[in-house]
């Protein structure tokens, strides 16, 4: 595997690649929900890139970007491990040089998404989904996959980034992946390594809280308004939890529908301790 830091070095060593090529943007701190993505790619292309950038783009001012999980060394190994040709961990400067910059901005240019970008995690998280679309558009510009690899777990961006391809006619087919789950059913995030003993074992709840308005959409509720106040109740029992928001939405618009007609996705997220956590669940 090589590791690749320069845009420079990164057109070099795509040259000689064979195709189809798969790609794998991340932030890093690798877990299996990152690796069942590689291994996707690995199975489906001749040739796999995985990206490493804690993006500063997609991060608020007061959110968790300094403290960010990081452990470059480990994931060198996993992802050696996982049989991935190219590991492009560009720094700041690479990915956003300083030239032609404005104070206090890393760059002019962004990618907007309307709609889909301010609702949900957009709304609690104001910019980060302008971050996410700005900087996977240029790393495929950089890396230009055949196939890009996204997992379920980050529903609202897969859709976001499903989206822009579309509409800006990318040549790069998306891919989403289920979510990788611990077995008590919290899905893998990196932010897990925020969670204390205590807000581990509490976490899970934010999962039982969409099995639970799975639970009731199968046995006949078709009031979104109803399941959602169910699902808040039952997180609301959690001491250790602060709801940010559980809803029941149309999984392409993301819109709270008037009632319910399958499929629909239930969205949610939750604070446990410093640990803001989102899991979802399309209801088929
Ligand atoms: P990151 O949080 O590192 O996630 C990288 C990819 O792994 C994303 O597509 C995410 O959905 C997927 N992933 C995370 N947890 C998963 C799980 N439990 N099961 C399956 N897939 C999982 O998402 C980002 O980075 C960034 O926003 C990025 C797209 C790289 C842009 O900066």
């Amino acid at each position: 595997m090589k590791i690749i830091r320069s845009r420079e070095e990164l057109q070099a060593a795509l040259a000689v690649l064979p195709r189809p090529l798969g790609f794998v943007p991340t932030m890093g701190y690798f877990h299996e929900g990152h690796l069942s993505l590689m291994r996707a790619s690995r199975r489906e292309n001749r040739s796999t890139v995985v990206s490493l950038y804690v993006n500063p783009l997609q991060f608020g001012p007061q959110e968790d970007l300094a403290r960010y999980p990081r452990d470059a060394e480990r994931d060198r190994l996993l992802a050696e491990r996982e049989g991935v040709d190219l590991l492009f961990t560009p720094d700041d400067e690479e990915m956003y040089p300083s030239v032609g910059r404005i104070p206090g901005s890393l760059q002019r240019t962004r990618v907007q998404v309307e709609g889909l970008s301010s609702i949900w995690e957009g709304a609690s998280r104001p910019g980060h989904f302008e971050g996410v679309a700005t900087v996977v558009v240029k790393l495929f510009h950089l890396v230009q996959p055949d196939t890009a690899y996204f997992g379920q777990k980050d529903y609202q961006q897969a859709l976001v980034i499903q989206t822009l391809v579309r509409d800006l006619a990318l040549p790069v087919t998306i891919r989403v992946l289920p979510t990788v789950r611990e077995a008590d059913g919290l899905a893998l995030s990196s932010r897990n390594a925020y969670l204390s003993p205590q807000e581990r074992q509490a976490a899970p709840r934010l999962y039982q809280s969409l099995r639970l308005g799975e639970e009731l959409i199968r046995q006949g509720e078709r009031d979104p308004q109803a399941v959602i106040w169910q699902m808040e109740s039952f997180l609301s029992k959690e001491p250790l939890c602060r709801l940010d928001y559980v809803t029941v939405v149309a999984p392409e618009t993301l819109l709270v529908p008037a009632a319910i007609r399958l499929p629909v996705a239930l969205l949610g997220a939750a604070w446990f301790g410093k640990a803001r956590l989102i899991d979802n669940l399309i209801v088929r």
